[in-house]
């Protein structure tokens, strides 16, 4: 009973540290995470006067606005970062001329791109 005991404590442990080590498990936030590279990278152009609004009509102020997309449409699609729109720009998969943020030189860095593509893949949630 008590080796029983011991397997079902080591068990909760080792469940428990891979819970807490697995970033796979971990759940990608748009207020802490998305919007805080929003706010820093896209903003400037993609709001009511800046030069992506006006030629797109992406507005990134909000999640609604960020969801509604451009004037053709959608630019996310949940669960699926490989066709999302706004995931192939900042990728760098489209065109070269639209790769985003405009002008950045060298683009968006490597984990704030993973990041993008992790909330998108998990449903871009509004969360
Ligand atoms: C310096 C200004 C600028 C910044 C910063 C910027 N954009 Fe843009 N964005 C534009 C312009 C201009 C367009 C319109 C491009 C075109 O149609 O030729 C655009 C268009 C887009 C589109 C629509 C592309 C399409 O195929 O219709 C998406 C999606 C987008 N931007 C996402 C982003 C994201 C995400 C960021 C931040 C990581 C960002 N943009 C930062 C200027 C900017």
């Amino acid at each position: 009973m008590k080796s029983l005991q011991r397997i079902v404590a080591l068990a909760a442990l080792i469940f428990s540290a891979s819970a807490i080590a697995d970033p796979a498990r971990h759940e990608v936030s748009y207020n802490k995470e998305i919007a805080p590279i929003i706010h820093d990278y896209c903003l400037s152009c993609h709001e009511p006067g800046g030069q992506g609004y006006e030629k797109s009509g992406l507005d990134m102020r909000t999640y609604q606005s960020l969801m509604k997309g451009t004037k053709f449409g959608s630019v996310i699609k949940p669960g699926d970062s490989f066709t999302s729109i706004l995931i192939q720009v900042v990728d760098g998969r489209v065109h070269a001329s639209i790769k985003m943020p405009y002008g950045m030189e060298g683009g968006l860095a490597k984990d704030k791109i993973s990041l993008l593509k992790k909330w998108v893949n998990q449903g871009a949630k509004n969360n």
